[in-house]
């Protein structure tokens, strides 16, 4: 099959095969039909409205050593903090008084906070009237039922890659199992999952690429964020070639045509790589945008990777900035929570 016609029928159809993903992949002739695609069936799914989830990184404290990552634990050159409490709490509130209707909870992972302390931070949030996202790593099934008890509605944790050696590879001590365990968990759980992948990491195929697309149908994620890897020379993978631009929108869109109506963010990352990625990304099948609500220095400290976006500006400063760029593009910021399919609960 051609091209365009593999482009059409996962319009028509939500299906491809690996053999077609890859296809798609490995070409650059058909790109611009292909977000053409992506960004109709957005419309088609989700509508025009852009869901903000306002991101706050409550601790870059990590006991993993993730090889491409700025927070893993042998970066020793790294200032550590951990907020506290109600520090998170009053950041949230803020979030919330500027209008946002979902707040995520990021930070490394590890016991840095008891679960009481989780609790408290999740059942204080909730009372402001926002769906809570975490994303805080692997955890024991127990806890992430307590969390959900107290209010906590979705959960994001990126596969990072479905190849188990290249991920046991890259996040060395760490069990493949144990992540989709975890995913498994939290599906079942009833949270609203979020996963995704890396894109470029080295060692990584097309094949490996076009697997990960259709392990996101497979567990049933209710949304996915896919960015580039971005060398973070602080880490031992400084020098290695980082992933594309271009191939990192290519599997957001190929995503988007598969699960049409799951709720898909334009990354930070990409913004990273061009100066209106995240733009890009919502007109090529992304339908949220998650700015940084964390203040001061923190947003620096929580160095994922270099040229991070954002890390001078205040949450006020980047909510006007990011809804002006919105309108700009003919969408509109929404004013609901944003659970997929519109669901409210
Ligand atoms: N480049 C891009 N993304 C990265 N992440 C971690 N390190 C990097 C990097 N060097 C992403 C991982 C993780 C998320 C919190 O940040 O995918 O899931
Ligand atoms: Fe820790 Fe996540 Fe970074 Fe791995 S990717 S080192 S688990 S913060
Ligand atoms: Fe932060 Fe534009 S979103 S400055």
């Amino acid at each position: 099959m051609a091209l365009d016609e593999i482009i059409e029928k996962a319009e028509c159809s939500h299906e491809l095969s690996k053999k077609e993903i890859v296809k798609l992949l490995e070409s650059d002739e058909c790109n611009e039909p292909l977000f053409s695609a992506a960004d109709r069936v957005r419309k088609k799914y989700v509508g025009d409205e852009v869901h903000l989830r306002g991101l706050i990184e409550f601790s870059n404290l990590c006991v993993q050593n993730c090889l491409y990552c700025g927070l893993r634990r042998d970066n020793a050159g790294l200032d550590r903090y951990r907020l506290e409490p109600e520090t998170i709490i009053d950041f949230a509130g803020k979030a919330a008084r500027c209008g946002y209707k979902t707040v995520v909870l990021q930070s490394g992972e590890g016991d840095l906070y008891s679960c009481e302390e989780m609790l408290h931070v999740i059942s204080s949030i909730k009372a402001l009237d926002t769906a809570i996202t975490l994303s805080m790593g692997e955890k024991p099934r127990e806890e992430y039922r307590a969390y959900r008890d107290a209010g906590a509605d979705r959960y994001l944790m990126r596969i990072e890659t479905t190849d188990k050696k290249l991920y046991e590879k890259m996040s060395p001590c760490m069990s493949f199992e144990n992540r989709l365990r975890c995913l498994r968990d939290l599906k079942e759980l009833g949270y609203e999952v979020g996963t995704g992948c890396l894109v470029g990491l080295p060692g990584q195929t097309l094949e490996s690429l076009a697997d990960d697309i259709l392990f996101f149908a497979e567990i049933g994620a209710d949304m996915i964020g896919v960015g580039p890897f971005i060398p973070n020379p602080d880490t031992p993978l400084g020098k290695a070639p980082g992933g594309s631009f271009e191939m990192s929108l290519k599997v957001m869109a190929i995503t988007r045509l598969i699960l049409p109506d799951i709720n898909i963010p334009a990354t930070t990352a990409m913004e990273a790589l061009n100066e209106n990625g995240r733009m890009i990304g919502l007109q090529s099948g992304a339908n949220v945008v998650m700015p940084n609500v964390t203040e001061g220095d923190y947003r620096r400290l929580y160095a994922l990777y270099p040229g991070k976006i954002c890390v001078n500006d205040t949450p006020a400063h980047c909510r006007s900035c990011i809804t002006t760029k919105i309108m700009e593009i003919g969408r509109r910021v929404s004013q609901g929570h944003g659970y997929r399919g519109n669901l409210t609960r």
